[in-house]
């Protein structure tokens, strides 16, 4: 397609047919962004450890124009885990058009808390699976048109204290969508980060049990609030559409402000 008519395409955000994977897709940011992926058309490959929690990701797009398919499969430990992820899933899709690297961990400790198992388990999942999970992919993201959507944070740009290595893999992330990006740049295959702030999920559930804790998330993000998943699936669907062929190599921080702080 030429550029005049990718960009006078009536929906340059539309993903009929696009060939995805989404990792973490059992519930949070990865279940809305691939139900919002299947509502626009796309073909999901949905990867996660559980089953059951896949299966009702799957159950819920029963009614998209796209399709679920899910995929079991820990990213995490063997090193060929990843690959095979990719080529199952390639397999189900008959190729691969974007490649969302979601599923991610976090310890909450600080230094003197941080065991190196602990250390090991975030960068594996955080940081080594996205970079498998990219290799693995990198034969079948066509040349023209293949989107690598990197789910950072916006820990990815600033300290946060108690949360070592989570923080230490968010910024390696940003590193490495650059790099890629730079790497896959002539082969027009864009890499770009999705950074959120606070999102309601399973992963902050404690802290926002707390009330303490809540107040100060609350406070700390000048919109007054955290987001909910569904929120992060317009700037997820850029970054995956032709609306955003001309950016690479960049960040999307929808952190409700807290970064500009
Ligand atoms: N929530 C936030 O405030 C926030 C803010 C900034 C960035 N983020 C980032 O957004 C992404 C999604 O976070 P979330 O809040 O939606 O977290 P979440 O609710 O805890 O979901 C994490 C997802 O990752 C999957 N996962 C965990 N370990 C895995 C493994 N070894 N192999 C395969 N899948 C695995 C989980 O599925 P199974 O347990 O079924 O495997 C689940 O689907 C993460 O990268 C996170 O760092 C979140």
């Amino acid at each position: 397609m030429t550029l005049t008519e990718t960009a006078s395409r009536a929906d340059t955000f539309d993903l009929t047919g696009r060939r995805t994977i989404v990792t973490g897709a059992s519930r949070g940011i990865g279940r809305a962004i691939t139900l919002g992926f299947a509502a626009r058309g796309a073909q999901v490959v949905a990867v996660a450890r559980s089953a059951g929690d896949l299966e009702e990701t799957s159950r819920l797009a029963a009614d998209s124009p796209g399709a679920v398919h899910p995929l079991t499969g820990d990213l995490r430990g063997a090193s060929d885990g990843p690959a095979q992820v990719v080529e199952r899933a390639v397999d189900l899709l008959g190729g691969l058009d974007v490649l969302v690297n979601n599923a991610g961990y976090d310890n909450e400790q600080g230094i003197d808390d941080t065991t190196a198992e602990e250390w090991d388990k975030v960068i594996d999942l955080n940081v080594r699976s996205t970079f498998l999970l990219c290799q693995a992919a990198s034969p079948f993201l066509r040349d023209g048109g293949g989107k690598v959507v990197n789910v950072a944070s916006m820990f990815g740009h600033v300290g946060s204290r108690e949360e070592l290595a989570y923080i230490t893999s968010k910024h390696a992330v940003m590193g490495m969508t650059k790099a890629l990006a730079l790497e896959w740049a002539r082969k027009d295959i864009q890499v770009n980060a999705l950074c959120p702030g606070f999102v309601d999920t399973e992963m902050l559930a404690r802290a926002m049990a707390d009330e303490a804790a809540a107040k100060y998330l609350r406070r700390m993000t000048p919109l007054g609030r955290w987001a909910q998943p569904e929120e992060m699936v317009g700037p997820a669907v850029f970054l995956a559409s032709a609306a955003s062929d001309f950016m690479t190599g960049q960040a999307l921080i929808v952190d409700g402000g807290y970064t500009a702080q």
